[in-house]
């Protein structure tokens, strides 16, 4: 069904091309310095994505989803991280999307996620722990990588680019937290994980008894086939459903410090997500306001799960995100 409704939407926005390349052109003429790759859209699949800059009017990227002699080099390597209560199981098709076109791509399952790890939730209890395992892939990592954090990844990418500069290249982040310095996870999402919580959609686990706090949350598996996964497809939800797991909570309270010459030497980029019900678009523009990216990109259809929802368009945003 999802296929269905993007090639649609394909074929929806391919008669707006020539009026595209007129606005495209508009923004060039101004500071944006977006590659001229970027603006020929000349096959069969050409996808628009939205992208809202900072400092001009909103313009418009076309970019060519299909095999393409304008791409950029093909050695660049990805690391991709997972939000609550998922794994590296989030981006098999981003991560199968990417390897065809050339790309060497990592997932890491942050500590106590995914199927391998057994360490539970409510054993971690700081930052560093929870995110050991990034550190060790960027560490080991033979070149600089390209970061995409998706919701609280957002935090222990942050440390990632504050303790290995020199190993990243550029930081996406995917409906995430974008911390600023000294601050802390749930500074970003405790209003909307309460939210959830008072709708019964998210569950706290107090392991070390209701006396103590929040040890990890365990998503409703049920109730996010419409918070979650609203415009994903039924296949992926029921994959989902069988897969997502606790997650760590007193991390969330363990804040992150950050340095200009380190953290904020690496180009970020924010995507938003339209129709997310987990991390809702009021609370992601908290976040851009509080720490503004370098420039930000829309899936105005999204759920919170725009790896399924919006396959096509986040693989060609990923994929174009070395040439900006
Ligand atoms: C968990 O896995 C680690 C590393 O694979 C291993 O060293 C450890 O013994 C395991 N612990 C338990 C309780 O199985
Ligand atoms: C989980 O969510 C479903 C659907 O929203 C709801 O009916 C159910 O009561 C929830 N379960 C718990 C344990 O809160």
């Amino acid at each position: 069904m999802s296929d269905v409704q993007g090639w649609g939407k394909v074929r929806e926005h391919r008669h707006v091309e020539h009026k595209v390349d007129q606005r495209e052109q508009e923004a060039l003429s101004g500071k944006k310095k977006i590659k001229k790759e970027m603006m020929i859209a000349s096959s069969i699949a050409t996808v628009l994505l939205l992208s809202v800059s900072l400092f001009a009017l909103p313009i418009i990227i076309v970019a060519d989803s299909d095999q393409d002699q304008t791409a950029p080099a093909r050695s660049k390597t990805y690391v991709l991280v997972h939000g609550p209560g998922s794994g590296s199981w989030n981006w098999y098709k981003i991560k199968y999307m990417l390897q065809q076109a050339g790309f060497t791509v990592y997932t890491p399952d942050l500590t106590s996620h995914g199927i391998m790890d057994n360490r539970t939730a409510d054993t971690v209890f700081t930052l560093v722990d929870y995110a050991q395992p990034l550190l060790n892939c960027v560490a080991s990592a033979p070149e600089k990588v390209i970061l995409v954090a998706h919701n609280t990844a957002g935090t222990p990418c942050t440390l990632a680019m504050e303790t290995y500069p020199e190993k990243i290249e550029k930081a996406v982040f995917l409906s995430a937290v974008m911390p600023i310095s000294g601050t802390v996870i749930n500074d970003y999402l405790k209003a909307p994980f309460q939210q959830l919580v008072d709708e019964n959609a998210m569950h706290q686990i107090f392991a070390q008894g209701t006396f103590y706090e929040t040890t990890s949350i365990q998503m409703n598996a049920t109730a996010m086939r419409e918070y979650y996964f609203g415009q994903s497809s039924l296949e992926d939800y029921i994959m989902a459903s069988s897969l997502l797991c606790a997650t760590p909570y007193r991390c969330f309270d363990d804040p992150v410090y950050l340095t200009p010459e380190r953290y904020g030497s690496i180009d970020r980029f924010y995507i938003k997500t339209g129709q997310d019900k987990i991390v809702p678009p009021v609370f992601q523009d908290i976040i851009i306001n509080k720490n503004p990216p370098k420039q930000v990109f829309v899936l105005k259809n999204s759920d919170h799960a725009s790896f399924f929802s919006e396959t096509d368009l986040l693989f060609t945003l990923l994929k174009n995100i070395p040439l900006l």
